[in-house]
């Protein structure tokens, strides 16, 4: 039995550049991620199989979306391996909500395969086969703090820096917002490129550019928003395509703090304390 976690994906700024011919849209994101995620383990049996236990087991749409069988087929065509294990996912994280359950879970299956088939984990295949399986796979593949270009796909490794470990709040309104609606809501206008300089300058000053398409279709967000921002943060803001938003504290008390006002003011919300890694 192999096991990987798949850990939160955010992006502490994303910035909306152009619409491309595609359907995609030209972006400059910062990636970034928490110790709180998902738990995939896999083993050898006769055939492919999943199974799906934890908090957010019911959110998924049944078996043949889920993005574990898509990954392990596809990579398993790629090489010319039988992707023949039993999959179980433990799912801990909100299903369509920014911060990349899918999309991790995708490249932790990715991870797993690379060990059982012996494939370098950097090699040029398992990062083809994740682009293809969606714009954030490749950045989930490492895991690691990055600047994603393109589609999201093109990434460059920064250092965390001042960031590491920083305690953060995440939390899910319970509303699935689907990606592609929130970047086709975008109103086409370029505001400008990613700041530069170290990841907490990113964060600083940078945007993101979903966040008013998103609250469109989901008008919860922008009082999760006011009612985050009200806890004095260094940052709050959505991850991704929503509607999952992210706050970050100076320090754990200050979080904690933040944590028990927002649980008592949305108790029905997925509120949860983590750390940037
Ligand atoms: O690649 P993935 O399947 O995760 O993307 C889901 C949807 O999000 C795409 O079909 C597209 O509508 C939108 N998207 C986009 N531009 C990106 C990434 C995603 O328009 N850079």
């Amino acid at each position: 039995m192999l096991s990987e976690f798949a850990p939160a994906k955010l992006n502490l700024a994303l910035h909306v550049r152009a619409r491309r011919a595609d359907g995609y849209h030209e972006l400059e994101t910062l990636f970034a991620f928490a110790d709180i995620g998902d738990r995939i383990a896999m083993r050898q049996d006769q055939a492919l199989s999943l199974k799906v236990t934890g908090g957010f087991a019911d959110g998924l749409s049944g078996e043949g979306d889920n993005l574990i069988l898509r990954s392990a087929r596809l990579l398993g065509e790629m090489t010319g391996h039988d992707p023949a294990f039993a999959f179980t996912l433990e799912k801990s994280l909100p299903v369509a909500s920014g911060i990349g359950g899918g999309s991790a879970d995708a490249a932790a299956t990715l991870r797993l395969l690379a060990r059982a088939w012996d494939i370098a984990p950097d090699s040029a295949i398992l990062r083809d086969c994740a682009a293809r399986l969606g714009a954030d796979v490749p950045a989930c593949l490492s895991s690691r703090t990055a600047i994603g270009t393109g589609r999201g796909e093109a990434l460059r490794p920064v250092p965390l820096g001042s960031l590491a470990g920083a305690p953060i709040i995440l939390a899910n309104p319970g509303v699935a917002v689907p990606t592609g609606p929130v970047f086709a809501g975008w109103d086409g206008q370029d505001r400008g490129a990613l700041p530069t300089g170290d990841a907490a300058a990113v964060m600083a000053a940078g945007r993101n550019d979903l966040q008013v398409p998103a609250i469109a279709i989901a008008p919860v967000i922008a009082a999760l928003i006011a009612a985050m921002e009200a806890t004095a943060p260094r940052t709050a803001r959505m991850s991704g395509s929503g509607a999952t938003c992210f706050a970050l504290y100076a320090d754990a008390s200050a979080r904690n703090d933040a944590l028990a006002e927002l649980r008592r003011r949305f108790p029905g919300y997925w509120i949860e304390p983590a750390a940037l890694v």
